[in-house]
């Protein structure tokens, strides 16, 4: 035996306080999105699975950016966020949905969504607690839940409407639930959810005392004239609630990771003292050059105008194929059924598409915690359109 080989049998074999590992998430794989993606790359095809658009950012946006760094704005910003930021985003909501929300003590700049979503959880879950999810559920929620020791509760939702039936959802609350995570508008099923959901999750909330986490990510893409409804409009859900949104969804810049959160005094008290010691602070040039960049609110307007038009390109050119598109209101996600075309499982009929047919998608079925077959995959339609005309190309052929 060597010294070195000596040193470590004294130090860490014979050691009977060793621990051996145990991992907090044993049942967490690789997300199907990274899978996916890796799929595409290694067979050359066009991937639509993964949710980024493929076109540029604005080039004054960036001209912003290097402005700022150049300038010297490089060392650590506030813990909750740059102050001129935050108060771009409170007037936002004063214009557009005319509520208001105090820039110091109920927004807090976020390293994108996931992080928001993540602190939001890790603030309000104990061990024990129940979170009720509804499936298809976005693939941070269920991780990010059990990774605090709360328990998720699924309630599933099934095309064509994926139509919330609240009176189930009651069912499902015990004297351990402590929260139920909404997502609108929703990825991957591309609804929105209305007034009349909004006021039955509002009775919910308000009558067993639960907290509720809106991911509205996907806010400022809504289609046809529909809007959407923030669970701010609800003072209840106001006063229990965290908002989570991203930049990176608005500014076409998904790997900036930066976003922010809204939650009323108290919750972002607490939201922050979890942030300070994960995150402190979101990056500081960005900040400033998208307070200045997001001067104009009528920006926001000309995200839904500019992805309806690529969805309605996408899907009035997919009327040639055999793939049936489900209804889409908002994000930049549609669902396709293939029943005409083959009888194949979701995950199996995508691994195939990628393969043979050179187009990646997703299957829904990842986005359930069970086994659900329906014969969809979805759809990203936030590309430049030569690359929507290259995917085509090859649906055109199966
Ligand atoms: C529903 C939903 N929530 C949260 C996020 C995460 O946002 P971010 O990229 O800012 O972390 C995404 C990103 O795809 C999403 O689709």
């Amino acid at each position: 035996m060597n010294f070195q080989d000596k040193l470590l049998d004294l130090s860490y074999k014979n050691n009977p306080a060793m621990h051996s590992f145990i991992s907090k998430l044993p049942a967490t794989p690789v997300s199907i999105f990274s899978r996916m993606s890796q799929l595409a790359q290694s067979h050359d095809a066009v991937n639509l699975s993964q949710g980024f658009p493929d076109f540029a950012v604005d080039p004054q946006l960036i001209d912003l950016v290097t402005t700022y760094m150049q300038d010297g704005f490089n060392q650590y910003a506030p813990m909750p966020g740059v102050l001129a930021l935050r108060e771009r985003i409170a007037h936002k909501y004063q214009v557009l949905i005319r509520i208001d929300v105090n820039p110091e003590t109920e927004i807090t700049i976020t390293a994108g969504g996931t992080q928001a979503l993540f602190t939001a959880i890790g603030t309000l879950i104990h061990p024990g607690d129940e979170v009720i999810i509804f499936e298809p559920a976005y693939d941070s929620y269920k991780p990010s839940v059990e990774a605090f020791g709360g328990k998720v509760v699924p309630v599933q939702l099934f095309a064509p409407d994926f139509e919330i039936d609240w009176e189930s959802v009651r069912e499902k609350i015990t004297s351990r639930t402590k929260l139920i995570i909404i997502n609108n508008p929703n990825n991957p099923t591309g609804r929105i959810l209305t007034r009349k959901d909004i006021i039955a999750l509002e009775k919910l909330v308000g009558t067993y005392g639960l907290y509720v986490i809106s991911d509205e990510v996907y806010e400022h893409i809504t289609f046809d004239g529909r809007k959407h409804e923030s669970i701010l409009f609800s003072p209840v859900l106001r006063e229990r609630g965290y908002v989570v949104t991203s930049f990176g969804k608005v500014l076409h810049a998904t790997g900036w990771k930066i976003g922010y959160v809204v939650a009323s005094m108290h919750l972002t008290e607490e939201f922050r003292k979890i942030h300070q010691f994960n995150v402190f602070s979101v990056n500081t040039p960005m900040q400033w050059a998208i307070a200045d960049y997001l001067s104009d609110v009528d920006y926001y307007a000309s995200l839904s105008t500019g992805f309806q038009e690529k969805r309605d390109y996408l899907s009035t050119a997919l009327q040639q194929t055999q793939f049936k598109v489900l209804p889409c209101e908002g994000t930049y996600f549609m669902l396709l059924d293939y029943t005409e075309i083959s009888a194949q499982a979701e995950l199996d009929f995508a691994i195939y598409l990628t393969e043979k047919a050179k187009v990646a998608m997703i299957p829904i079925s990842s986005f359930y915690s069970e086994t659900v077959n329906q014969n969809l995959l979805r759809i990203c339609f936030a590309k430049e359109k030569s690359t929507l005309d290259r995917a085509m190309d090859y649906l055109l052929q199966i």
